[in-house]
């Protein structure tokens, strides 16, 4: 479902963010990406979503080749997938109901299907009965729901997350994660970057661990690492 074979991302010359990452992901697959902060993991998921364009490699998701993909076909392909991004930006001047139509009309999605899918999603997260309130009348932790309400509006097979609870108190963390642990269970395949360790140690997947740019662990059912990770930082 998602291949990328020995992928290099350079920003700047002679300065390799990715350094021939291979790694295949099957459908169906829930996968937390973890490493320190300048591994790579945004990176990786900005390929991903084609907000960036790898300098070398090969890249494949579903039958797309992102590597041929013309720059004009990149919004179509984007529809396929769920991009929940690192900040929340929701438009602050229309309803939680209106955010979702509004993303729906940018995806020249039917009309006549327009509220089906939006209310349909508001209920798989949970945030139905907010559905005429303002995102600023939302804690952090429900505009989040919302912003996943907008990721999946089009019911995407594939769902990218940037350290989705990044910003949320652990109980809506847990609620966050129980969104995409049933969007998994529902059969998306989830790639998420995260640096909760307590969620990737408690609710076991893969794990996949970046470090300088190149992936240094492909763990099933995996742990976050922390112990080994720190262990330097506590010698005295
Ligand atoms: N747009 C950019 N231009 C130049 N360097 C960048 C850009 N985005 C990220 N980087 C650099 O790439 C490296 C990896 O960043 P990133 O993918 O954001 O890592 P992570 O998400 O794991 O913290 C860092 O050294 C970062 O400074
Ligand atoms: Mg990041």
């Amino acid at each position: 479902m998602i291949s990328l074979t020995n992928v290099y991302k350079e920003y700047t010359e002679d300065q390799h963010v990715l350094e021939n990452v291979s790694l295949d992901v099957k459908q169906g697959e829930f996968i937390y990406l973890i490493g320190p902060s300048g591994a790579g993991k945004s990176t990786l998921i900005k390929l991903l979503t084609c907000e960036e364009r790898l300098t070398k490699g090969n890249l494949k998701i579903g039958n797309v080749d992102l590597i041929k993909l013309a720059d004009h076909h990149i919004p179509e392909y984007r529809r396929q997938i769920g991009i929940v991004p690192q900040d929340i930006v929701l438009l602050s001047h229309l309803t939680v109901y209106k955010n979702l139509v509004y993303t729906l009309q940018a995806m020249e999605v039917d009309r006549k299907l327009i509220k089906g899918k939006a209310l349909s999603a508001l209920e798989k997260v949970g945030m139905l009965s907010f559905k005429n309130v303002f995102p600023t009348q939302l804690s952090i932790g429900q505009q989040q729901k919302v912003a996943i309400a907008r990721a999946i509006v089009n019911n995407p097979k594939i769902i990218l997350a940037d350290e989705p609870t990044g910003n949320l108190d652990n109980k809506s963390a847990i609620d966050v994660m129980k969104i995409f642990y049933q969007l998994n269970q529902n059969g998306s395949t989830v790639l998420m970057a995260t640096h909760n360790s307590t969620i990737v140690n408690t609710v076991r997947y893969r794990v996949l661990e970046m470090k300088h740019g190149k992936v240094v662990r492909d763990q099933m059912e995996g742990t976050y690492g922390l112990a080994t990770d720190y262990r330097d930082m506590f010698v005295i």
